[in-house]
């Protein structure tokens, strides 16, 4: 698959508006008429400009920012409503699915934060930048490749494994209401990579540090009751590089659009480290 590495030496900010719908206020209009036209004019447009990043695979230059207008007043309040809008322009292209902050793949950065698009509120101001997740390779435009992300949390193992059978066979295998509290703060993950691509740590070691995502799964396997590798799991991940590079800098917290905490998962993997 063609990537192109996504780096910050965004060449230019083409001078012209173009893409989406066009909005033009009167230049010249004296002070009273402005009070008198007020009225007026909230029922006419409210325009702000979108700097989106583009690069194709298919015309593999450097990188750029394109600027899009947009009325804000025909437009719903989230920065995936505005995208969408925007893709008038068919070659612009980006992920999302469920508009619910479910499904992950609307994660993007807003203004320099790294969130979902769906959950994110349409900024203040006359304009906002949107760029891919940082430091991960780009496939076009907005959309990365997530290849190891996916790959990190596969090595993992996301699943349940036992070594005994169920007590009754063929019935679940039960947990307690307080072993099943231990797993909150982690099963709410959907995977959407914000805190990952948010760590510094994970920047400079993305192959051999396994970041705050898939930390936060690990942890949270080796906390549920039913399973019966705890030992192997930790063993797994006790590795200078896949756990030791968190400096616990929490970037991933302050990243993460569903209000959890990998750092804090990760320091118990820490913790348990030292008593297994
Ligand atoms: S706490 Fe650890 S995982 Fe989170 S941003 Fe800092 S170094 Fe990365
Ligand atoms: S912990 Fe939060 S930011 Fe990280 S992948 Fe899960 S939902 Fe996304
Ligand atoms: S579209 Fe699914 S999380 Fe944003």
């Amino acid at each position: 698959m063609a990537t192109g590495l996504l780096r910050r030496v965004i060449i230019r900010v083409p001078a012209t508006v173009q893409g989406a719908r066009i909005s033009l206020n009167r230049a010249h209009a004296s002070e009273a008429s402005v009070q008198q036209e007020e009225p007026q004019a909230k029922h006419t447009s409210n325009p702000k400009t979108f700097q989106i990043y583009r690069w194709t695979p298919d015309n593999p230059q450097k990188p750029e920012l394109q600027n899009f207008e947009i009325d804000l007043k025909e437009c719903g309040p989230m920065v995936l409503d505005a995208l969408i809008k925007i893709k008038i322009d068919p070659t612009l292209t980006f992920r999302r699915s469920c508009r619910e902050g479910i499904c992950g793949s609307c994660a993007m950065n807003i203004d320099g934060r790294n969130g979902l698009a769906c959950l994110t509120k349409i900024p203040s101001g006359p304009s906002t930048m949107i760029n891919p997740l940082p430091h991960m390779f780009v496939i076009k435009d907005l959309v990365v490749d997530m290849t190891n992300f996916y790959n990190q949390y596969k090595s993992i193992e996301p699943w349940l494994k036992r070594k005994s059978p169920p007590e009754t066979p063929g019935k679940e295998i039960l947990q307690s209401k307080e072993d099943r509290k231990k797993l909150d703060g982690m099963y709410e993950c959907i995977l959407c990579a914000c805190c990952s691509t948010s760590c510094p740590s994970y920047w400079w070691n993305p192959e051999s540090y396994l970041g705050p995502a898939a930390l936060l799964h690990a942890n949270r396997w080796i906390m549920d009751s039913r399973d019966e590798y705890t030992k192997e799991r930790l063993d797994a991940v006790n590795d200078e590089f896949k756990l030791y590079r968190c400096h616990t800098i929490l970037n991933c917290a302050k990243a993460c659009p569903k209000g959890l905490n990998p750092g804090m998962q990760i320091q118990n993997i820490k913790k348990l480290e030292l008593t297994s």
